[in-house]
């Protein structure tokens, strides 16, 4: 019998999977404390992980365990270090967790590039009649407009298509991926992230937090683009540096910015992002459509589960 622990509420469909195996058990652990990790994850041979930091730790008192299924791609919040040092696989849902992603990034593009719930708002308001002379010089068309694309993996894969279908001109900053893969999806690939800067209109990040990456956009990145353009980052807090950005948007150094993702989270209250206008803000919810989620159960469950019966797919598993 493998014992599984559950590391944060998933949806019921993949524990539904779990619920049909006789050769497994689980318990879902919701009080993601360290003092409960490190109280609770010994008992465990496998545990999926959504939200929870899982640090060293917390893993030198799990003796049984084995691996690791993230409810998600990104895997900062566990010591890769330690895990890798001691045979612990790391499992990841890469086939569900990017569509939503890519999605969500063209909803903040749209929404930033229309105003913003500007319209709703004055038809609500009984202001219809005053949309012509609404001030709507910060609206655009996407057409012909420059995207940098950082990070070309599944997300960056998914949105260039979103993208081109609205007629933008693509630029990916990749230096892991070939110029010729990025040519065939219909991309530009650039070798410098300093120079394409200052052609782009729209930089949306979608390259894993690590420490090559960490504030790789700050106010020095900020000063080379242009005052019209924005920021879209639902790849991981603090790839953007936040005083930066909040100091950059009351500056008029760029114009707008969407973020779903924050170096610390929740965001503490007195985060300026969060009283700053000129930022669309989400909870970290990129995956947050009903697909998504149930989908990212039902692999995260899989995952686990053919990892212990020898048959999981090594695309599945992170190599260190
Ligand atoms: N907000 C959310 O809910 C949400 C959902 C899914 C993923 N994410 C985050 O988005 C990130 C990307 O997801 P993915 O599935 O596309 O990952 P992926 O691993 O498929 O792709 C990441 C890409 O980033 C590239 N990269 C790495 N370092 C880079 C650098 N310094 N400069 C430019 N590119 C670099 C890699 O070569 C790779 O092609 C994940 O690491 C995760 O943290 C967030």
């Amino acid at each position: 019998m493998y014992n599984i622990g559950i590391i944060d509420k998933i949806n019921p469909k993949g524990l539904e999977i779990l619920d049909n195996k006789d050769n497994f058990k689980y318990e879902i652990i919701t009080d993601l404390s360290t003092e409960n990790l490190l109280k609770k994850l010994p008992e465990f041979d496998g545990i999926t992980l959504r939200r929870g930091k899982i640090d060293s730790k917390i893993l030198s008192n799990c003796k049984k365990l084995k691996v690791i299924s993230r409810h998600g791609v990104g895997y900062d919040n566990v010591d890769v270090d330690y895990i890798k040092q001691n045979n612990i696989k790391l499992l990841v849902t890469d086939s569900s967790t990017s569509t939503s992603p890519a999605e969500h990034i063209m909803y903040m593009i749209l929404s930033i590039y229309k105003g913003v719930n500007m319209f709703d708002s004055i038809v609500r308001n009984g202001k219809f009649a005053d949309a012509i002379n609404l001030d709507i010089k910060e609206n655009f068309e996407l057409y012909k407009k420059n995207i940098l694309i950082v990070g070309f993996g599944r997300i960056g894969k998914k949105l260039i298509k979103k993208c081109l279908g609205f007629d933008l001109i693509v630029n990916v900053f990749d230096p892991f991926v070939d110029e010729k893969i990025i040519k065939s999806f219909g991309g530009n690939k650039v070798s410098s992230l300093s120079e394409s800067l200052k052609t782009t209109d729209i930089l949306s990040l979608s390259l894993p937090k690590n420490k090559d990456t960490y504030n790789l956009i700050s106010l020095k990145e900020m000063k080379l683009m242009k005052k019209n353009s924005i920021i879209i980052n639902v790849s991981r807090g603090g790839i953007i540096n936040e005083k930066d950005l909040n100091f950059a948007l009351d500056n008029k150094i760029i114009s707008y910015a969407g973020i779903d993702v924050f170096e610390k989270e929740p965001p503490e209250k007195n985060n300026p992002l969060l009283s700053n206008k000129r930022v669309l803000l989400s909870p970290h919810a990129a995956t947050f459509t009903r697909e998504c989620l149930e989908n990212m159960s039902i692999e995260t469950v899989n995952n686990i589960i053919d990892f212990f019966e020898k048959k999981i797919d090594k695309s599945k598993i992170v190599s260190l």
